[in-house]
C-alpha cells in the first residue's frame, strides 16, 4: 500500500493477551494504529504467580476477540494488512501455542504472509518503532521476566553481554512485595512504599557486584529481605509500617544499585565498539520505576551517552511491538516459513552462554 506495510500483531508468551495493528510508512515511521493489552492479573491473584495452565486457557478464549477489537480500533479489515507477526517463544508454552495457532489459522484463511516473533526481540526493536533509533544501540530489558543488556545492530543481529542468572528484577520486586503482604504486581506498590522508607536502614546486598562483567543476580537479595524482616519479627514481633517502608526503600537501592553499575560496565563495552552512537534504551515495567530511571540516567550523562526509554505502554508487555518486529524482520528479507514453531526457551543470540534458571513468568532466554 503506496510503500507502507501494516502488521498485525499477537502476543500470548505469558500472562497478557494482545493483539496491535502497526503501519510503517515509506519514510521508514511506525504508527501503532491500534493496541489491545487484556492483563491476567485478577486470574492469577490467589496463587501468588502466573499459572500457566490458567494463562493458556486464557489466551485461547480471548484471543480472537481481542484481534477483532485490534482491527476495528485500527479502522481495518483483515484484507487490508500486509503480513502477521506472532510471538513464536520464548514464554510459557501453552500460551504461546494459543497465538501460533490462530495466527497460522488467520494466515491460511487469508493467505497473508505469517512469521514468528522472538518476544524478546520485540521487546528490544521497540525503540525503533517509537523514537526511530538507529542501529546499533545498547538495549537493558528490565521486566517481570526477563533481564538482559542487548547490542542490537540489525533485526536478528543482538549480541547479549549479560543477564540475570536466576530472578528478574520485576520477579524479585512482586516476591519482596508477596514478603510485605503487598499487592501484586508488586512494582508501583514496592516503588510507594519506598519514598517513605530510608535506604540505609538495613544493609542489603549488592549481588555480583564484585565479579566482573555484566551478569546480575536478585534471588540473594530477595533472601536478604526475608531474613531482615523476621529479624525485625523475631524482635518486636511484628512489622510497622515504617519497618516495611523502610525494606522496600532498602531493597529498591540495592536493585538499582546493581542495575546502574552493570549498565555502566555494559555501556564501556558498548562504548569501545560503537564510539559514535552512545545510546541506552531500556524497555521491561521495571524501567516505569523513577528511582532506577534516574540512576540509569546518571550513568548515561556521566558518559555523554542518550538515554532512552519508549512509553510505558509499549515498554510492558504488548503486541505493538511483535507486529513492528515482523514488519522489521519482512523488510531484512525474512519470509514465511510452514514450519513455523512455538518455542518455550528461544535465546536471542545463541552466541551467548545460556542463561540459568526459570522464574515464574516462564523460561528464560
Ligand atoms: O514488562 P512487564 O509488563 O511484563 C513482563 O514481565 O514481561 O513487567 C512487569 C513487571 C512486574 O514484575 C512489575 O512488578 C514490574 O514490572 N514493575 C515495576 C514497576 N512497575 C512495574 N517494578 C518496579 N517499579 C515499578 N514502578
Ligand atoms: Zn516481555
Amino acid at each position: 500500500m503506496n510503500g507502507s506495510l501494516t502488521f498485525l500483531g499477537i502476543e500470548s508468551s505469558c500472562d497478557d493477551t494482545a493483539a496491535a495493528v502497526v503501519r510503517r510508512l515509506p519514510d521508514g515511521r511506525g504508527e501503532v494504529l491500534s493496541s489491545e493489552v487484556e492483563g491476567q492479573s485478577a486470574l492469577h491473584a490467589a496463587f501468588g504467580g502466573v499459572v500457566p495452565e490458567i494463562a493458556a486457557r486464557a489466551h485461547a478464549e480471548r484471543l480472537d476477540h481481542c484481534v477483532e477489537r485490534a482491527l476495528a480500533a485500527a479502522g481495518l479489515t483483515l484484507s487490508d494488512l500486509d503480513g502477521v507477526a506472532v510471538t513464536a517463544g520464548p514464554g510459557l508454552i501453552g500460551g504461546v501455542l494459543s497465538g501460533v495457532m490462530l495466527a497460522k489459522g488467520i494466515s491460511a484463511a487469508t493467505g497473508l504472509p505469517l512469521l514468528g516473533v522472538n518476544h524478546l526481540a520485540g521487546h528490544a526493536l521497540t525503540p525503533r518503532l517509537t523514537d526511530g533509533l538507529a542501529f546499533p544501540y545498547l538495549m537493558l530489558l528490565v521486566s517481570g521476566g526477563h533481564c538482559q543488556f542487548l547490542i542490537v545492530r540489525a533485526p536478528d543481529q543482538f549480541q547479549r553481554l549479560g543477564g540475570t542468572i536466576d530472578d528478574a528484577p520485576g520477579e524479585a520486586f512482586d516476591k519482596i512485595a508477596k514478603l510485605l503482604a503487598l499487592p501484586q504486581p508488586g512494582g508501583p506498590w514496592v516503588e510507594a512504599e519506598a519514598v517513605k522508607g530510608s535506604a540505609k536502614r538495613f544493609a542489603l546486598p549488592r549481588p555480583l557486584l564484585d565479579r566482573p562483567g555484566c551478569d546480575m543476580s536478585f534471588s540473594g537479595l530477595k533472601t536478604a529481605v526475608l531474613r531482615a524482616r523476621d529479624a525485625v519479627i523475631a524482635e518486636k514481633g511484628g512489622i510497622t509500617v515504617q519497618d516495611r517502608a523502610d525494606l522496600c526503600a532498602g531493597f529498591q537501592a540495592a536493585v538499582a544499585a546493581v542495575l546502574a553499575e552493570k549498565t555502566r560496565r555494559a555501556l564501556e563495552i558498548y562504548l569501545a565498539e560503537n564510539p559514535g552512537v552512545p545510546v541506552l534504551a531500556v524497555a521491561g515495567g521495571v524501567a516505569a520505576n523513577s528511582v532506577l530511571r534516574a540512576d540509569l540516567e546518571t550513568v548515561c550523562t556521566r558518559l555523554g551517552v542518550a538515554f532512552t526509554a519508549p512509553p510505558l505502554r509499549l515498554c510492558t508487555d504488548n503486541a505493538a511491538m511483535i507486529a513492528w518486529a515482523g514488519i522489521e524482520r519482512h523488510l531484512a528479507g525474512a519470509r514465511p516459513g510452514s514450519d513455523l514453531t512455538a518455542r518455550p526457551r528461544w535465546p536471542l543470540d545463541a552466541s551467548a552462554a545460556p542463561m540459568i534458571g526459570s522464574g515464574k513468568k516462564g523460561a528464560k532466554a
